[in-house]
């Protein structure tokens, strides 16, 4: 017998669409201009393809089962993916369903770390060279950090520019370091703005969190 056509439709928007029997909501939902979430591709795993069947709502598979209460079966939350059309249904598509609504994480679960960023940027005002005192512009500024007489690695391209940069800001300048190695001069003392984004990539999320080097906020 062929599969016979049934209405669905789908709130908030009340948008309407005949469709074949046999055919899953997620699908129907797609072709009534609705794209749902979907990361598992449909395959009842992820649980984020939730919707509400108001009438004729199939039984629930155990997927199903396992991820919603009794309460909220009852109340007609299935799985778009999980549910095919065998009758007229009005289904409710929760915003946070839907594919394209922005989700913007606002707040979470912090510990305590001990702040090593990698890239640190320390402020410098070395005394211009002298007869008496011929060090190279790159020494100054390696014995200006002190580190332990390590000296300064700045880039071929960085070091020619070095000489230029101390004299136009009367040698006053902030150096930006990335483990021993030099990897910008800035003009003046710029220690106040050094930050860095720090990103936790999910299966299903990504968050981004701007955070000030200097003090770890
Ligand atoms: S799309 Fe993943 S559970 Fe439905």
């Amino acid at each position: 017998m062929p599969h016979r056509p049934h209405q669905v439709i789908f709130q908030p928007e009340g948008k309407r669409i005949s469709i074949l029997e046999g055919v899953s909501l997620l699908e129907a939902a797609s072709r009534a201009g609705m794209v749902l979430e979907a990361p598992c591709g449909g395959n009842g795993v992820c649980g984020k393809c939730r919707v509400i069947i108001h009438e004729n709502a199939p039984q629930p598979t155990e997927t199903e089962k396992s991820i919603f209460s009794a309460d909220e079966l009852a109340q007609g939350w299935r799985l778009a993916c999980q549910c095919v059309v065998t009758a007229p249904m009005t289904v409710t598509v929760p915003s946070a369903s839907l594919f394209y609504e922005q989700k913007i994480l606002m707040d979470g679960v912090a510990r305590e770390v001990t702040l090593e960023p990698n890239i640190r940027k320390d402020y410098v005002d070395i005394t211009p060279p002298t007869v008496a005192d011929l060090r190279s512009d790159l020494d100054r500024l390696s014995d200006a950090l002190n580190r332990d007489g390590r000296r300064l690695r700045p880039s071929l391209d960085l070091a020619r520019r070095i000489p230029a940069k101390l004299r136009r800001n009367n040698y006053k300048v902030t150096l930006v370091t990335e483990g021993g190695e030099l990897i910008a001069v800035e003009s003046g003392d710029s220690t106040a703005r050094n930050y860095g984004v720090a990103f936790d990539i999910g299966t299903t999320t990504v968050v981004g969190m701007l955070v000030d080097l200097s003090t770890g906020r």
